[in-house]
C-alpha cells in the first residue's frame, strides 16, 4: 500500500471538475426555489397580475370578472403552452372584456417565475 503524491495538474483539474459541478448543482438549486415560492415574483404578481387575474389565478376580482378572464386554475387553461403565456405578456391580450396590457419591462427571470407561478394554480 503506497500512495501516489499527485501532480499539481491533476489537482487542478479535479477541482476545476469539483467547482463547475458545485456550480451547475447551485444552479439547479436556485431554479428550483424561484419555482417554489420566490417572494418577488409573489410580489410581481400581486402588484401586476392579481388585480385582474385574482390572488390565486381564479379571476375572482371586481375587474377580472368584469373583463371575464378565464379561471388559470382550470384543465383547459393548464392545456397552454408557456409559449402562450410568455407571448401574453410580451405582447398583452385583446380580449372582448378589454385588453390585457403587454409587459415589456419583465425580465426574462420575471417572465419564466411568473409562467411557473401561473403553473402553481393548477387543480
Ligand atoms: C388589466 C387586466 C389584466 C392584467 C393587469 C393582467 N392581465 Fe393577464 N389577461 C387579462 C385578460 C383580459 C386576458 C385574456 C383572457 C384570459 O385568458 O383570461 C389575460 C390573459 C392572460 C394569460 C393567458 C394568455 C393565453 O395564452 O391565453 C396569461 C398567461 C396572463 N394573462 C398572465 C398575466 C400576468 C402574468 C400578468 C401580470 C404581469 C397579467 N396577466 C396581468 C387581463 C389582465
Amino acid at each position: 500500500m503506497g500512495y501516489a503524491i499527485p501532480v499539481p495538474e491533476v489537482v487542478y483539474m479535479r477541482n476545476a471538475r469539483f467547482m463547475a459541478s458545485v456550480a451547475a448543482a447551485s444552479f439547479l438549486l436556485s431554479a428550483v426555489a424561484l419555482a417554489d415560492v420566490d417572494p418577488k415574483i409573489g410580489r410581481l404578481w400581486k402588484a401586476q397580475c392579481a388585480a385582474c387575474h385574482g390572488q390565486t389565478g381564479k379571476g375572482d376580482t371586481d375587474k377580472g370578472k368584469q373583463m371575464k378572464v378565464n379561471d388559470m386554475s382550470t384543465a383547459a387553461f393548464q392545456a397552454k403552452k408557456d409559449d402562450d403565456f410568455k407571448k401574453a405578456l410580451a405582447d398583452g391580450v385583446k380580449w372582448e372584456g378589454g385588453d390585457m396590457p403587454a409587459f415589456k419591462d419583465l425580465t426574462p427571470d420575471q417572465v419564466t417565475g411568473l409562467v411557473t407561478l401561473i403553473r402553481s394554480f393548477k387543480k
